[in-house]
């Protein structure tokens, strides 16, 4: 088990220049990090126009570049062996081992689509200490640190709102997973002690004062988190049909009153995902009432009930993630609990009291390890800022 109650990172400017001189030779032009983001409340409301509440942490990805006129690309990354070397303009997607750099390639595909422009030849070193497949969205956070670095060795500032669109694009039209714009968002619009609130329509983003005193626990199972798998984009579809049928553009504009009048003439999977993303964007909206009347207690039952939501009606949760739930919601200290992120595995959440501690933790994991024969990880974090350049 590898726990880490208060996160101190060696991951710095200083660090990832080093890292950048010692891969290539020289010093990068320019660093940014991004951050990863816990999903708090509003499973898959995103893609349906609806709204949803986000923490970006205090982990992330750096990215150093430094243009080269070598008309090649080179991409490296401390997490991954090896250099991954493309000629610039190339922009098929890649599988195997360089399957991540699908994700700078995205957006070096999707600014164009903006109006902007990208470099030509450079050298590229990401860095991490973010966990990937944990549902803390490692990929928007390379996306967005990748665009951050792309636009300023270009000498380009777009609006924020228009950074966060490039890495949604970068995902849906080319690493080819039709996520909403949540993750992007976040991992945009972070802002420490807060959460970034987002109505997907416009969208808009805001940010909520999180109240004093609650705090994050994260228990990754480890378990398959099966995104690009389809199953995510199964329930996009379906989604996508419920609409049709009540016949409204999204989901967001569907009221209760028309998804029970139409009820007899649906599909029950279909029904019970169309009344997951209605009554969750209900749960999105009362939450963040809760949190402005510091009720905590009110916004960990909406936690609580947006996963209940997620098993019986969504059916994106697992064994895995209910034994978790369940465990800490009959816990001391906890406000709530939920899956967070796509589901189908990945990790749990839990918002705590200030009294929540390691121990309690570590009691959690050893009750799901003698459950599942393994042990999750166990990340205590804090929110944390979006976005930046470091240099
Ligand atoms: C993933 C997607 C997001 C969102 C969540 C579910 O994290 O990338 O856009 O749909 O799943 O809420």
């Amino acid at each position: 088990m590898s726990h880490s109650s208060n996160h101190s990172s060696d991951t710095s400017r200083g660090a990832i220049a080093a890292a950048f001189r010692e891969k290539f030779g020289r010093a990068p032009a320019v660093v940014a990090r991004a951050p990863g983001r816990i999903e708090f409340i509003g499973n898959h409301t995103d893609y349906n126009g609806g709204t949803v509440l986000g923490a970006a942490i205090d982990r992330g990805v750096w990215v150093a570049l430094a243009p080269a006129n070598t008309g090649v690309r080179r991409f490296a990354s401390e997490q991954m062996p090896g250099v991954v070397e493309q000629p610039a303009g190339a922009l098929a997607r890649l599988s195997g081992p360089a399957a991540w750099v699908n994700y700078p390639l995205g957006v070096l595909a999707a600014l164009p689509e903006f109006g902007l422009g990208v470099p030509e030849g450079f050298d590229f070193l990401a860095t991490s200490d973010l966990p990937s497949g944990a549902g803390l969205s490692s990929s928007a956070a390379i996306e967005l640190a990748s665009a951050l670095a792309f636009l300023a060795v270009t000498g380009q500032s777009p609006s924020r709102e228009t950074v966060v669109k490039a890495g949604r694009y970068a995902e849906n039209h080319f690493v080819g997973v039709p996520c909403g714009i949540l993750d992007q968002g976040v991992s945009g619009f972070g802002r420490k002690d807060h959460l970034v609130f987002i109505d997907c329509r416009g969208p808009r983003f805001d940010t909520v004062p999180m109240p004093a005193g609650a705090q994050f626990w994260i228990f990754n199972t480890h378990t398959k988190h099966a995104l690009v798998d389809g199953l995510y984009a199964a329930r996009h579809h379906e989604c996508m049909e419920a609409a049709q049928a009540l016949g409204v553009g999204l989901l967001v504009e569907a009221e209760p009153a028309m998804l029970e009048a139409a009820k007899a003439k649906l599909a029950p999977a279909i029904y019970k995902r169309a009344k997951h993303i209605i009554d969750e964007i209900a749960r999105v909206d009362a939450t963040v009432l809760a949190l402005r009347a510091g009720d905590l207690a009110t916004v960990g039952k909406n936690l609580t009930a947006s996963h209940r939501s997620s098993q019986l009606l969504f059916e994106n949760s697992t064994a895995e993630l209910d034994f978790l739930v369940d465990t800490l919601t009959a816990r001391p200290h906890v406000y709530g609990a939920r899956l967070t992120g796509g589901g189908f595995g990945g990790a749990v959440m839990a918002l705590t009291s200030e009294q929540f501690s390691a121990d309690d933790a570590a009691q959690v994991a050893a009750a799901y390890a003698k459950k599942f024969g393994a042990t999750p990880d166990i990340l205590h974090t804090q929110t944390g800022d979006g976005a930046a350049l470091l240099s």
